[in-house]
């Protein structure tokens, strides 16, 4: 069988757009481009040239998983968090591009080495991409699951950042009488309400542990709020990622434990109410 890139890239579009994928066409070329090794600019050049056999038949097995919705991270087996080419599978949530903005803050204000928790680190994203930037720092990542920690150990490994280092805990549990200069949590903080409501990619292949939380998405949060103070150096800074409208129950859980100062809402690029930040007094 022939078949042009260009024919590929129609094909696969019009496929994806029939189950109700949203920017197929962007995807089908990203899709093509990576099948080929092609970068994204190469794609345009090759519009008009064969497609070897090969090629044509990974795109059918990628085409087929996709129509059902699994999201192009798991079928890829990566995903770009920051500057980084992070390796992802289903044990593990996809970083999102809204971490990001966490990550941005946090390499502009976390102290000169600086002892830093991760805590929920999934794919190490946060852990990873921090340590990358910041080579002066000593930073920890620590999940309840063993699988995601066996993928974030492997990210280590690909960018042989002996900076980090990662290991089990529910929240603080295995941490003895560490302390931190600096913690970083985005933990699961969608209510079982919500979380009926996501999209299929998430909610039929996303881990339900990376998710969801009781009390209206907040257990987690609150739980690491009552025992972060015990794991905080003075003056440390603690920021978590929330959803758009928990930021006033995290303030006033924050403000309860009359242990931390400087409390602030910080917002994405939409104005949407997405981290609070908090320093220990
Ligand atoms: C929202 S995901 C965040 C993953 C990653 N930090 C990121 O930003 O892409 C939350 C993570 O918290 C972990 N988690 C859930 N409950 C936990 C607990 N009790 N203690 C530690 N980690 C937990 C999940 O396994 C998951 O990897």
């Amino acid at each position: 069988m022939h078949i042009s890139y260009i024919q590929a890239i129609k094909n696969t579009t019009f496929r994806l757009e029939a189950v109700g994928i949203e920017g197929a066409r962007t995807e089908s070329e990203l899709i093509l481009a990576e099948l080929a090794k092609f970068s994204r600019t190469e794609i345009f050049l090759h519009y008009n040239t064969q497609m070897p056999q090969s090629v044509i038949d990974s795109l059918e097995k990628v085409v087929q998983r996709r129509e059902k919705h699994e999201p192009l991270q798991y079928i890829l087996g990566h995903a770009y968090f920051m500057n980084l080419d992070l390796l992802v599978n289903p044990n593990v949530l996809i970083p999102r591009p809204e971490t990001e903005l966490l990550l941005e803050r946090l390499c502009k204000i976390v102290p000169h080495e600086a002892k830093v928790l991760d805590l929920g680190t999934g794919s190490g994203a946060i852990a990873l991409a921090l340590g990358f930037e910041r080579k002066d720092l000593n930073i920890t990542g620590v999940d309840v699951s063993t699988d995601a920690l066996k993928v974030a150990e492997s990210n280590r490994l690909k960018y042989k950042l002996d900076n980090v280092a990662f290991f089990q805990s529910d929240l603080f549990s295995n941490l003895g009488e560490q302390s931190f200069d600096c913690i970083a949590a985005n933990l699961p903080y969608v209510s079982e309400h919500e979380y009926l409501s996501l999209m299929p990619e998430v909610k039929d292949f996303e881990p339900k542990l990376a998710l969801t939380a009781t009390e209206d998405g907040l257990e987690l949060i609150y739980k690491c709020i009552k025992k972060a103070p015990e794991h905080l150096n003075p003056g440390a800074i603690i920021i978590f990622e929330m959803g758009i409208s928990q930021a006033k129950n995290i303030h006033d859980a924050l403000e309860a434990t009359g242990k931390f100062k400087n409390i602030e809402t910080i917002q994405d690029y939409s104005k949407r109410n997405r981290f609070v930040y908090a320093e220990l007094k």
